[in-house]
């Protein structure tokens, strides 16, 4: 194994360096050293590092600067610090920039050689995660999941990591920013991605089929319950079940589902069999769930045990740097199915883009780029193809609604809410804060208008 791992040692010292190529050597080691920061630059792309050991105080490029430099291009290299004396401070600073630790010289051979070998180890067991690296396509695109702005790229290493564990993980995020995608990258990564994976939208479900919806339910136990029901966590079984909109959930429900993922079994509703479970629960929120927990919408002995790992997906608007890869990825993909021939966006769109507020998020987006692929004509997407809001460069707030006079209320709520869905770019707990009603309330209406699912 220790042959495999690769080695930089960047060193301006040329004895010092020579010395250490030759334990590392020694010791089993793959080595190759730089004399400065620049070379380590270009070393870090060509020979590919496992493990970096770098000198604070370097020519060109300094060890900082180093750091600062692999944090930017978004690769996760385990680094070792190797300081002179009186380089604390900036030791510190190495630290604080993802530096896992450092030596200071002169530095211990076994010391260095133990730590190597530990290092070497978790090395290992991330090259197991080989075939997973291996969909890794290109930086900053993990399957369907895209991006490549700096914090995108933490959200797919952090799946990543998470995908070998069956740990929690709550997901939150605005609507539209991708936590559905998220979870169910997860769960395509993980080993458990032969089995299903089971997506629940709390709030879609009416409250009182909620129990039985989850639980499952026997034939006969309660009015309507004609047939034996297999519950969401049955169907999840061996795979992965995501709570949607978990602060939706009504809080009583909330402590039997504590206690079936605790136990890790249940009974169905009316049953008396014990069903053994192995289920990993995601749990998805567009609300601010901490206030959800102070609120007493949500109960914190049950948010405690789902919030193993949080992966907190930051608004299209915060991450900009985004939406042209987006933006490609869309137009090839709408462009095939509506067999159009478009190249990309201009200028001018794109910087229209960069500069709106997104309040729908990535859905937003698709939903502009899939609109727009209908209406264009030629083979740029300009500002004439996209929607008003975006020609006018002004935002929303000041739309109107035309109501001809002779409509009745049934139409008039339709209208509005289908109108607001727009303005907020299809994001439902938005749309349902602006119409001041509970998120529920506007699912049960849509329901009603039969479009569930208006934007998908
Ligand atoms: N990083 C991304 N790369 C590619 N597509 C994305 C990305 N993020 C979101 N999308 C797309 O945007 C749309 C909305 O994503 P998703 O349904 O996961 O959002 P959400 O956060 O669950 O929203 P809501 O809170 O409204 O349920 C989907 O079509 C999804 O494929
Ligand atoms: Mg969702």
């Amino acid at each position: 194994m220790a042959n495999e791992t690769r080695i930089l040692v960047a060193e301006d010292d040329v004895s010092t360096h020579d010395e250490w190529r030759e334990s590392l050597s020694a010791w089993g080691f793959n080595v190759e050293t730089a004399e400065d920061g620049e070379q380590a630059t270009e070393l870090i792309k060509s020979f590919h590092p496992h493990i970096l050991l770098t000198d604070l105080r370097m020519p060109r490029k300094d060890g900082l600067q180093l750091l600062r430099d692999i944090r930017e291009i978004g690769i996760d290299l385990p680094t070792v610090i190797i300081s002179g004396q009186g380089d604390i401070p900036d030791a510190v600073e190495a630290i604080k920039l993802g530096a896992l630790d450092y030596l200071r010289k002169p530095v211990d051979p076994p010391h260095l050689r133990q730590m190597l070998k530990n290092l070497a180890d978790n090395v290992q067991m991330r090259e197991e995660n080989l075939t997973l690296r291996r969909r890794l396509a290109d930086v900053g695109e993990l399957g369907p999941l895209f991006g490549r702005s700096l914090v995108m790229r933490r959200v797919i290493t952090a799946i990543e990591r998470l995908a070998q564990s069956s740990a929690s993980v709550v997901i939150t995020g605005e609507s539209g920013t991708g936590k559905e995608l998220v979870a169910r990258t997860i769960h395509e990564t993980s080993p458990r991605r032969g089995a299903a994976y089971v997506p629940v939208n709390c709030a879609a479900i009416p409250e009182t089929l909620m129990e039985s919806e989850l639980f499952g339910h026997e034939r006969g136990s309660f009015t309507g319950a004609d047939r034996r029901k297999e519950g969401c966590f049955e169907t999840a079984n061996g795979g992965t079940l995501l709570l949607d909109e978990i602060t939706e959930m009504k809080v009583e429900l909330q402590a039997k589902l504590l206690r079936v993922i605790e136990e890790q079994k249940l009974r169905r509703v009316g049953g008396t069999v014990e069903i053994p479970l192995d289920v990993r629960v995601l749990a998805a929120s567009n609300r601010d769930i901490e206030q959800a927990v102070r609120d007493g919408k949500l109960r914190s002995d049950l948010y405690y045990r789902l919030n193993v790992f949080t992966i907190t997906l930051p608004p299209l608007r915060e991450r900009a740097d985004d939406i042209p890869q987006l933006v490609q990825m869309f137009i090839t993909h709408y462009g095939e199915q509506n067999h159009k021939d478009v190249a990309g966006v201009d200028a001018e769109v794109m910087e229209a883009f960069r500069a709106h507020p997104w309040p729908g998020n990535v859905r937003q987006l698709r939903n502009v780029i899939e609109r727009a692929l209908i209406v264009c004509e030629g083979r740029i997407i300009r500002k004439n193809d996209l929607p008003e809001d975006f020609r006018a460069a002004t935002s929303p707030d000041g739309g109107f609604v035309k109501i001809r006079l002779g409509s009745s209320l049934d139409e008039v709520e339709k209208e509005m809410i289908s109108r607001t869905l727009e303005f907020t770019g299809g994001n439902k707990t938005r749309a349902a804060d602006v119409l001041g009603v509970s998120a529920k309330t506007l699912y049960n209406k849509l329901e009603r208008f039969g479009q569930q699912q208006p934007q998908r």
